[in-house]
């Protein structure tokens, strides 16, 4: 039996073609989604990327999803296929709609895919010439408009990098194509703010609160504090970085722009101290108000 991935309440084989040409997740990439770990056959955080789903439906102004069904359909979709699933994947499109940017009328698709898991530990990434637009009207959203992801994604493929990381507008530092970044120096890790464009990570949120719950100097950087520059401390050994998404826990940065640079003891630390954290608690319950930070 081949994988099988669940669309508005049915499995279907994954190969199978299900949505409709006219669907404007297909043509103009109208539509958000989730990417969740699964962990000892659970999916993890579940919850807190449930709160986020709903932020980006609300923020593209798309119609709300029934949280029991996409429950549901992520149970299904565990049970029904063969192999182990390590990664989930929850897409909304906005459902059938005409050629230009104008939404349609048509009822959302709600896809629900389980797959391999694959991310490496340990990143190798490369400084995008590009920005982020932290101004954009989907800014923070985790849309499915993620074409100049795809791009940086191929930048570092082609320099043999599996990350690529991007300034804002400003030049200051913001996020990774599918993650956000830390940096370790003068004895404290920081991480960009929000405002700097980045999507609210469910990893970088945990990573941050499990850390000021065991005392550890883990914070959120001041605006314009991370320049882009800093990472040619880490180039110089003056100061070390990580990644962090769902996939990958919080992976050190060892090899930057060309060069092996060495991985931060603390991150080191904090990385440990999320794993350990993330198997006692699969599903960590959301800050009560979405949190600026
Ligand atoms: C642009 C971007 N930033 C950050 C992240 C990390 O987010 P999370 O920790 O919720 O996986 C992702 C994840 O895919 C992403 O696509």
């Amino acid at each position: 039996m081949s994988a099988v991935v669940w669309v508005d309440g049915t499995l279907y084989p994954a190969n199978e073609p299900i949505l409709s040409a006219s669907n404007h997740g297909v043509t103009v990439g109208d539509g958000v989604f989730e990417t969740l770990a699964v962990k000892d056959g659970d999916p993890f955080a579940l919850t807190r990327h449930l709160v986020r789903l709903q932020y980006s439906l609300d923020r593209m102004g798309m119609q709300a999803v029934d949280i029991p069904t996409v429950r549901q359909g992520i149970r299904e979709v565990l049970e029904a296929n063969p192999t182990e699933v390590a990664r989930l994947r929850i897409t909304v499109v906005s459902g059938s709609g005409p050629m230009g940017s104008v939404r349609g009328t048509g009822k959302p698709n709600v896809i629900i895919w389980g797959g391999p898991g694959s991310a490496p530990l340990r990143c190798r990434a490369v400084r995008a010439p590009w920005r982020r637009n932290e101004r954009s009207a989907i800014a923070g959203v985790k849309s499915t408009s993620y074409a100049e992801n795809v791009v940086m994604a191929q930048f570092a493929a082609r320099q043999d990098a599996d990350e690529a990381l991007v300034a804002n507008t400003f030049g200051y530092l913001c996020e990774g194509t599918g993650s956000n970044v830390f940096i370790e120096r003068r004895g404290e890790v920081v991480t960009p703010p929000l405002s700097s464009g980045c999507l609210a990570g469910i990893t970088r949120g945990l990573v941050l609160e499990w850390a000021a719950k065991v005392g550890m100097p883990v914070r959120v950087a001041a605006p314009g504090e991370l320049e882009m520059g800093v990472l040619d401390e880490v180039r110089q050994g003056d100061a070390f970085a990580a990644v962090s998404s769902s996939t990958r826990g919080l992976a050190p940065i060892v090899w930057l722009d060309g060069a092996d640079v060495h991985e931060g003891p603390l991150l080191r630390r904090v990385s440990e101290m999320y794993e350990s954290r993330a198997k006692a608690e699969h599903d960590p319950p959301p800050p009560r108000t979405r949190s600026a930070v």
